[in-house]
């Protein structure tokens, strides 16, 4: 029954889809098990290139059944055209299976996101404004609504009306906008129900019979472990649990049922958003990293923040998901650099600190301490085994290994799906 997870180890955009994509040949089943449309994953397949937001980067391997667990928020209309968009161009999703229970973002979550974010003026978290953060307030509140309720319209009706009550007078009162009416919501709602409807599953019992019965499930994070609502840099975070526990709770799978804990680390750091992120550059290196790495937000469009590679992050993730495995991802862009300084360390207030600070406060101030690594001009992408690569690069890799606490399994060479150095397998 091996149930492996795969998440993002730093702050997103890790290379999630293309190190799920690449194991999807050899798995069963890929499930997302937390976020919804504001992740967006890559995969490039030839000479595509693909963008998912909601589906699990499985559904382009055709053995694969694709899965959306539980835990995911699911605007239906991204569903449905990100399903379009695929079947245009000849993949295959029938397969796909959605939970019951996963809670929909409704068109007043997302109007209630942006309008947040605009009255936090500067202190915004800059979310990806796709209603992720209100649609999970109104399922802790008891007040979402759930895949299954649109099979019911007196129940949806009840339920949209519950989660309107207030929305609509802090909406009108507050932030002087026009109240949303409930039925128009409801018939929205509704218009969804039927083309969802194939794809509608008990997807705990699927899942755990598929482990029983000695499948591979592969359940692939979005977001990352420090945009975790838990363990991230909170309050700059998502709202969702992108770290490992969260696979269990968002699929309904048992912790001993987890065998393997991939980690994708990215070779730098990255982040779009708002809050700390004590390794970024504003000087011409982090222009090009973000100029070599293509460091545009899949989603948003958005510029990313970038950065050296941050060690202290990479332990902590480490410990926080129980990772037996790194997926080391974008090597090929730090070709180049005569040098590259790796943060061993912070100093926060005139003391060196060795891992990651709890204190928001002390976060915010901490400054990277760099260790010098040397580095290669040689054009790696081609390299496919380790022995390969120039061996200032193999010395890279086993210096990140070293302080990020668990073996680097694979290395990323470039986007599309080839052009990765497997050192050990995952399966
Ligand atoms: P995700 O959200 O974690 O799936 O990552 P994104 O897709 O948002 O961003 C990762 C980007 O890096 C995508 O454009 C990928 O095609 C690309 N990518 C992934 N792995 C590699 C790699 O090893 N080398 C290079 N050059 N690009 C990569
Ligand atoms: P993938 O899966 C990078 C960030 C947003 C914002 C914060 C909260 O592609 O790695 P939200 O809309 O989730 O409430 O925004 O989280 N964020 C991401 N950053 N990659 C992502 O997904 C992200 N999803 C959300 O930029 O800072
Ligand atoms: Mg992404």
């Amino acid at each position: 029954m091996p149930a492996l997870v795969l998440l993002g180890a730093q702050w997103g955009d890790e290379g999630k889809g293309k190190a799920t994509d690449l194991l999807g040949g050899s798995v069963d089943y890929v499930v997302r098990y937390q976020g919804g449309n504001n992740a967006g994953h890559t995969v490039v397949v030839g000479d595509q290139k693909y963008a998912l937001h909601l589906l699990p980067s499985g559904i382009l391997s055709p053995g694969c059944t694709p899965v959306i667990g539980n835990g995911v928020v699911v605007d239906p209309s991204v569903l449905l055209s990100e399903l379009s968009g695929l079947n245009e161009r000849g993949v295959d999703t029938s397969k796909l299976l959605l939970s019951g229970n996963a809670h929909i973002i409704t068109p007043y979550n997302v109007t209630v996101d942006k309008v947040t974010e605009r009255f936090l003026g500067k202190r915004k978290i800059g979310t990806t404004g796709r209603g992720i953060g209100p649609t999970y307030a109104d399922k802790i509140n008891r007040v979402g609504i759930r895949v299954q309720d649109l099979y019911d319209e007196s129940i949806l009706t009840q339920k949209v009306e519950a989660a309107l009550d207030i929305k609509n007078q802090v909406l009108t009162k507050l932030y002087n906008r026009r109240a949303i009416a409930v039925d128009q919501v409801v018939e929205e709602l509704l218009a969804y129900a039927e083309k969802l409807r194939p794809y509608v599953a008990d997807t705990v019992l699927v899942l755990n019979q598929a482990l029983e019965d000695d499948k591979v499930v592969l359940f692939e994070g979005g977001q990352g472990t420090l945009l975790d609502i838990d363990h991230g840099t909170y309050p700059f975070v998502t709202s969702s649990n992108p770290t490992a526990g969260g696979a269990c709770t968002g699929a309904g799978v048992g912790p001993t049922k987890i065998s393997r804990v991939i980690g994708i680390l990215k070779a730098y750091t990255t982040r779009v958003g708002a809050g700390p992120f004590p390794t970024e550059l504003f000087d011409e290196d982090g222009e090009a990293l973000r100029r070599i790495g293509g460091e545009r937000g899949v989603t948003t469009g958005r510029d990313r923040r970038c950065g050296w590679f941050d060690a202290v992050i990479a332990r902590y993730a480490t410990r926080v998901n129980g990772l037996t495995d790194f997926f080391l991802t974008k090597l090929d862009v730090l070709t180049g650099w005569e040098q590259i300084p790796v943060c061993v360390a912070y100093e926060i207030d005139g003391k060196r600190v060795e891992e990651l600070p709890y204190s928001q406060t002390d976060f915010h101030h901490a400054r990277p301490v760099y260790e010098m690594l040397p580095g290669w001009n040689e054009d790696i992408s081609k390299a496919k085994s380790f022995s390969d690569l120039p061996k200032n690069a193999q010395a890279y890799v086993k210096a990140l290994e070293e302080m990020s606490g668990a073996p680097i399994s694979a290395i990323g060479v470039g986007p599309g799906r080839d052009e990765t150095i497997e050192i050990n397998s995952f399966l």
